[in-house]
């Protein structure tokens, strides 16, 4: 155990913000600081550190504590073991007595795992020197991939035998339970050995403690798969994991830079020839948790695709989760049909070096040029790009970074630079209205937590977390100063997005064929009218009553177009001269759609503008003019009763009564003729 003095030595020492900081991106904000909780999801921060209290609380899930509560959350380890953490960070060294029993035990379940991997990284490496199948079959290889005594040796590479379960029964006899051995994941359930036949990777810790292995298969011509991993263990998560990170981490912190590739021959080539930051994910797209690791070394990744990587564009989309981490991230391509492991071999590591520095771009920039290359001339996937890049800007949390963003690919990609930064903004803006919503979500789950606790008198807050704090439902955007600074502003102050109104829906669903479709023939079997020209003849009646003034010119506009007989294409509204329209087109000119969460859950009907084949436009058409008819009559309808009302209220005659009657039941009789057609029930 851990003395008395120890410890109180770790608790003195340790600065909650410089151990939160190890983790968290922390901004001063009056006496205290503020970051994102590492503990839930938040877009906006309110985990607060008080460096006066030497303590940390998150307003939005409740979670708080000092630096040793904080480690243990954050690292989910023992309270010994983050005590070991600290005084590790802090240069404290350790006293300790007589271990107890209970935790004895404990240390020694995990560590005889570690043992066993240990044995088995042992066990596979003397197969690969000293066996004449290891050196005939898994040795050859390696030397013939070019990878040295030394390589071979720093990253315990190995051979697993052929044989049913040679390395199951060696492990036996050395006093190993099969028990063991299956929860490592080294022995199926069917006793025999889970890796055979295979060039043995060992995978470590970021510590360095064996957690598991990746196996390359050596025979050919055979059905199994080219790689085989340890399946998920109790030492062994693999999105937590990066291969290499062991190896890689003082290089990553001294040159203030990670490098990501995809296989364990690439790093393991990379680190021979002196390229020592360098990390891969294991054949799995980068989980938050690996971006985390590594921003404990850098702020700064650069990432390596195979030339041939024909996923290119899809892993793009996933680095919008790099993105969100707030690092900054560089790509580059090799040339075409090599990875970094056979390009290194081919011309050694000046020129790899110079290479992959020369060759950097930017993510956003390269991702903005290759969208663009790849929608020159098409206004519909100009305007899915345009989402797309946009979308990417829009996760970056700082707002200067964001702007040069928006300033650079504009440029590139030849649109306004205006439209990209009402769009990011739309989307900035959407998502911390969404991350205020989760945190009164957070925060009321949270006070009936407390309340219930409360009523049943059990301890609350974790440790010393003062009773002075704030209630959690009186913290807002700027952070409530724990040590009693400034309080937060008023309820009233709260912006909430405004309601989505369901006739908007309807009303831009209209707008989007007439923009997306209206030049089209709207039969294209006979030649007849355009679908402009068959929208518009329908809702001529209604024309003026759209609710959104935007969209109502829109709608116009094509009807002036229509009678003019001038073509209505996509291209004629992003070129349009009125910024709102060129935005509007944008806007609606994207494959996917969005539909209105309230006419789902009131009709239990998506709108009709789900993605769709082209070729459906007219059927969609129809619809939609069927459903914005139908908004425009329940509005009718409601004018009508309205009237109704107000004639027997002020008793103005029983003829008008009588009017608005019949008015009434016209108008319902059209509705359900509509409704019918669209093939629904009424429910009112
Ligand atoms: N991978 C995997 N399972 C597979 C294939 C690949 O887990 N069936 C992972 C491995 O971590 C591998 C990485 O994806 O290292 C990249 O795959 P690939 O490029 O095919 O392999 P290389 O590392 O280049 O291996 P080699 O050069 O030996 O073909
Ligand atoms: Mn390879």
């Amino acid at each position: 155990m851990i003395t008395k003095k120890t410890i109180n030595d770790i608790v003195e020492t340790s600065r909650i913000e410089e151990v939160v900081g190890d983790f968290v991106n922390l901004k001063k904000r009056g006496a205290n600081l503020l970051g994102l909780c590492p503990f839930h999801n938040e877009k906006t921060p309110s985990f607060t550190v008080s460096p006066a209290k030497n303590i940390y609380k998150c307003f939005g899930c409740g979670k708080g504590g000092d630096p040793v509560n904080f480690i243990m959350e954050h690292e989910s380890v023992s309270y010994p073991e983050s005590l070991k953490y600290l005084a590790e960070k802090y240069g404290i060294e350790i006293e300790e007595t007589q271990t107890s029993q209970a935790h004895k035990e404990e240390q020694q379940k995990l560590d005889s795992l570690y043992v066993l991997n240990q044995y088995a990284r042992d066990f596979y490496h003397q197969q690969l020197l000293q066996t004449d199948i290891g050196k005939s079959v898994g040795l050859s290889y390696l030397k013939n991939r070019g990878f040295t005594d030394e390589t071979i040796e720093k990253f315990g590479l190995g051979y697993a035998p052929k044989d049913k379960d040679a390395f199951t029964q060696n492990a036996k006899r050395n006093g190993f339970k099969g028990q063991q051995l299956k929860k490592l994941g080294l022995t199926s359930k069917y006793d025999s050995d889970f890796f055979r036949d295979r060039v043995m990777f060992t995978i470590h810790s970021v510590s360095g403690k064996v957690i598991g292995f990746g196996g390359r298969i050596m025979s050919k011509n055979v059905k199994a798969p080219k790689y085989v991993n340890t399946p998920e263990t109790e030492v062994y998560n693999k999105s937590k994991v990066l291969y290499g990170a062991y190896f890689a981490k003082r290089a990553i912190r001294k040159s203030d830079e990670c490098i990501l590739v995809e296989g364990y021959t690439d790093v393991v080539s990379l680190h021979q020839g002196g390229i020592e930051n360098v990390v891969a994910s294991s054949g799995t797209s980068l989980t938050v948790e690996q971006i985390r690791m590594v921003k404990r070394y850098t702020q700064n990744m650069k990432i390596l695709y195979d030339g041939d990587s024909a996923g290119v564009k899809a892993a793009l989309r996933g680095l919008d989760l790099v993105l969100e981490q707030d690092m900054n991230v560089k790509v580059v391509m090799l040339p075409e049909g090599e990875d970094p492991d056979s390009y290194l071999q081919s011309v050694g590591s000046e020129a790899f070096k110079e290479y992959i520095e020369s060759q950097a771009n930017d993510f956003i920039l390269f991702k903005s040029e290759l969208l663009f290359q790849e929608a020159s001339g098409d206004p519909v996937r100009q305007a899915a790009m345009i989402k797309d890049i946009v979308a990417s800007i829009a996760k970056i949390p700082d707002p200067l970074k964001r702007s040069l963003y928006i300033k650079e690919c504009g440029h590139l990609m030849k649109v306004e630079e205006e439209i990209l930064m009402n769009e990011v903004n739309q989307i900035v803006t959407k998502s911390v209205h969404q991350a205020e919503d989760q945190r009164k979500k957070d925060q009321r789950q949270y006070a009936r937590k407390k309340a219930a606790e409360k009523a049943e008198n059990l301890p609350s807050d974790p440790g010393n977390f003062p009773p002075d704090a704030p209630p959690p439902y009186l913290m807002e955007d700027e952070a409530y100063d724990i040590d009693g600074g400034a309080a937060p502003p008023p309820q009233s102050l709260r912006r909430r997005p405004a309601a989505a109104n369901s006739s908007e829906y309807q009303e831009k669903d209209i707008i989007r064929l007439l923009i997306t479709y209206g030049g089209q023939q709207f039969n294209p079997e006979n030649n007849d009218i355009t679908v402009a020209h068959f929208i518009l003849s329908n809702i001529e009646d209604v024309l003026d009553d759209f609710d959104n003034d935007l969209y109502q010119r829109v709608a116009q506009e094509c009807l002036d177009l229509t009678i003019d007989g001038t073509p209505i294409t996509p291209e004629y509204f992003i070129q349009h001269e009125d910024k709102d329209f060129r935005r509007l087109a944008i806007d609606v000119l994207q494959p996917e759609f969005e539909m209105s969460p309230q006419w789902l859950e009131r009709h239990d009907l998506p709108l009709r503008s789900q993605p769709m084949p082209d070729a459906n436009f007219n059927l969609d058409s129809i619809s939609s003019i069927y459903w914005f008819k139908l908004r425009k009559l329940d509005k009718l309808i409601e004018r009508n009763k309205a009237s109704m009302k107000k004639a027997i209220d002020e008793k103005t005659g029983e003829e008008d009564v009588m009017k608005a009657m019949k008015i009434h039941q016209k108008l319902m009789e059209i509705r359900k003729d509509i409704a019918l057609k669209l093939n629904t029930v009424i429910v009112r």
